[in-house]
């Protein structure tokens, strides 16, 4: 059953009047997995958008509530609740950009590719439906294990004769957050300030943050650096190791997706230099996908930009991710070709 709230839509339709005023676009932002840890929240941070006018919150189960009570905030975006598969297409007519993290997480002593049985199968069959109803939205994916997750969805859109590499995004925000937070914290710099790259992929050693690349400069040792490199590879695993059961990163996961949906809309909506790192279809390695720095424009993608100089650290850490990264993708590809 499809919700909207009667409160929500009038005191949008007086926002909305201020927002036209400035010229700021209708987006429909969709979240897959709506009712789950990061969904919830992650929904909430959608309705703070001011840059979304309609947000479609979509789970096989348990949406009607989430969106009934997100609806009642006084904010800009129209709130829609649809539940399980018959009402798939309705969430995803018209979005603009479709964020998913639906599907299983890790418990303690699991990888991400553990994740792979389960979540594949649920990837393939929204990217289905996304090829079929909102075939130019920028889908931003969340499920693990993103390494192959995103592979497996450029193929099923290539398969439905819809896929743009431009438009399909491996998010990796919450390595980057981690990065910069571990950084500002060992290098006593305000982390306000602090920008970090993270390329590769996501998960353990595909994780690979350039501190070399770091600002402010910090005057960290080598083993500082290379004790911060594997706390942002582990970040992950410290997190569902604290939770001991309950599930991953979900918290600081709805932030950084958050992060990323609201600069994809700000690419969309044409600001300018809008870079955030992104595991994307790239040429800048071997493999045919790679996490770097993008700059994100009204198509999605507008360019994936080169690594930059790295030190010899981080060009060891390059090569030794590559196999591994090589072979989720492999495997996410040879999934969704069967
Ligand atoms: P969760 O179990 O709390 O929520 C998942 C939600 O997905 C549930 O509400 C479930 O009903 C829903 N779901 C299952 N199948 C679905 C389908 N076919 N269609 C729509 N919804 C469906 O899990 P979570 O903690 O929110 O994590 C979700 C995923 O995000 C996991 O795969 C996790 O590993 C991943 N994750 C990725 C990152 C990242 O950095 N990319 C970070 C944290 C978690
Ligand atoms: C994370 O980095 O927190 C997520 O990929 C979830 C996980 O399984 O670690």
């Amino acid at each position: 059953r499809s919700i909207k709230s009667l409160t929500a839509s009038s005191s949008s339709h007086i926002l909305r009047r201020g927002y036209a005023s400035e010229a700021v676009p209708d987006r429909k932002v969709a979240v897959l997995g709506a009712a789950g840890g990061i969904g919830q929240p992650l929904a909430l941070l959608m309705k703070l958008n001011p840059l979304v006018s309609s947000l479609a919150l979509y789970d096989i189960a348990n949406t009607p509530g989430v969106a009934a009570d997100i609806s009642h905030i006084n904010t800009r975006s129209e709130v829609y609740g649809y539940s399980g598969e018959a009402e798939l297409g309705k969430a995803l007519e018209g979005a603009d950009v479709v964020i998913i993290p639906a599907g299983v997480p890790r418990k303690p002593g699991m990888t991400r590719d553990d994740l792979f049985n389960i979540n594949a199968g649920i990837v393939k069959g929204l990217c289905e439906a996304i090829a079929k109803h909102c075939p130019h939205a920028l889908v931003n994916m969340i499920s693990n294990p993103v390494n192959s997750t995103v592979p497996i969805a450029a193929e099923i859109f290539k398969k439905a004769g819809t896929y743009d590499p431009k438009r399909l995004f491996g998010v990796t925000t919450l390595d980057v957050v981690r990065a910069k937070t571990f950084y500002a914290g060992k290098g006593k710099v305000p982390v306000a300030e602090v920008n970090v790259p993270v390329v590769g992929g996501h998960a353990g050693i595909t994780i690979l943050p350039l501190f070399s690349q770091a600002t402010p400069k910090a005057n960290l040792s080598d083993a500082e650096i290379t004790a911060l490199t594997k706390r942002t590879q582990d970040g992950g695993t410290e997190v569902v190791e604290a939770k001991a059961g309950k599930g991953s990163a979900t918290l600081s996961m709805a932030y950084a997706g958050a992060v990323f949906a609201d600069a994809c809309l700000k690419g969309l909506n044409g600001a300018s230099d809008v870079v955030e790192c992104s595991f994307v279809q790239s040429t800048i390695t071997e493999l045919p996908f790679f996490a770097s720095k993008v700059r994100l424009g009204k198509n999605g993608v507008e360019e994936v930009l080169g690594l930059g100089p790295l030190s010899d650290y981080e060009k060891e850490g390059l090569e030794k991710l590559k196999p591994e990264l090589q072979s989720s993708i492999e495997k996410g590809i040879k999934f969704a070709s069967q």
